[in-house]
């Protein structure tokens, strides 16, 4: 597994990127937004809980610089052996992004309740929309469930086409009434398509395109969102409990 550049003393920060609507680059977001956090010196597991296993499909040559575990919930009984896994990894890792299933199940669930950001990728169409519409429900349900530790909610337009829709009112028109903060948008570009097939990330693949840059400008956009909450993390959280984790992490 590749070291980090340099350490960090932060505490560990768990990003869930889920949306009910299939295709909406939840995978791609997640593996090149954990590579990014891994090569600006986070030590930075990316876990895949899709049976589909897309983010572990592009981690298996090894060739991504955040570690990859395919890690999924296996039913509703086994959600609470691995809430007790997510927290012993807590241990080791500094950021832990989740990738999540297009569908409601124990991952789902399991994901909006440990995250403390919660990123949800939508393209403007109305059919992506609608799905973003229902997903905000179950993010609805995880924040009443958890409280005084409620999780940053964030909607992150993707796969946009128009140069003009950028801070116009195409997204804004689209996605503001979510009633969830935008993210700096994801702009279509087939280098994401071409860093699946090399197993490389966006910045490996395509240094300095505008898939690169526009992962750069989430990855800053998020990790200054995490910091300007420090003082609501800093309430006490439950201390892993010791043990060995039981996830081996590949590539
Ligand atoms: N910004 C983008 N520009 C171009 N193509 C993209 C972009 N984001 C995703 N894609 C492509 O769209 C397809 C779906 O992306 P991805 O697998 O990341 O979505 P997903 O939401 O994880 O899908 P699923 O719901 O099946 O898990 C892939 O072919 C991917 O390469
Ligand atoms: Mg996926």
């Amino acid at each position: 597994m590749p070291e980090p550049r340099k350490p960090t003393k932060a505490s560990p920060k768990v990003i869930a990127v889920g949306n009910l609507k299939g295709g909406t680059g939840k995978s791609t977001v997640a593996v090149n937004l954990a590579c990014a956090l891994a090569v600006s010196g986070h030590r930075t597991l990316l876990i895949d809980t899709d049976p589909q296993k897309s983010a572990t499909l592009w981690g298996k040559g090894g060739r991504l610089p955040a570690a990859v575990a395919d890690f999924p919930v296996r039913d509703l009984n086994a959600a609470g052996e691995w809430l007790s896994e997510l927290d012993l990894l807590k241990g080791r890792y500094a950021r832990i992004v989740i990738d999540l299933p297009a569908v409601v199940s124990p991952a789902l669930a399991s994901g909006f309740l440990v995250a403390d950001m919660i990123i949800v990728p939508t393209s403007i169409s109305d059919l992506d929309v609608q799905a973003t519409r229902r997903t905000l429900l179950h993010v609805a349900n995880a924040r009443r469930e958890r409280r005084n530790a409620a999780p940053i909610v964030l909607v992150l337009p993707t796969q946009l086409r128009r140069r003009g829709w950028f801070g116009d009112g195409g997204i804004k028109a689209q996605l503001g009434p979510l009633g969830e903060p935008l993210l700096p948008p994801i702009r279509y570009d087939p280098a994401f398509g071409a860093a699946y097939k090399a197993g490389r990330w966006i910045g490996d693949a395509a240094r300095g395109g505008k898939g690169h840059r526009d992962i750069m400008e989430l990855f800053k956009a998020t990790e200054a969102m995490l910091r300007d909450r420090i003082g609501f993390f800093a309430q006490p959280r439950p201390q892993p409990a010791a043990g060995t984790a039981l996830v081996r992490p590949v590539g």
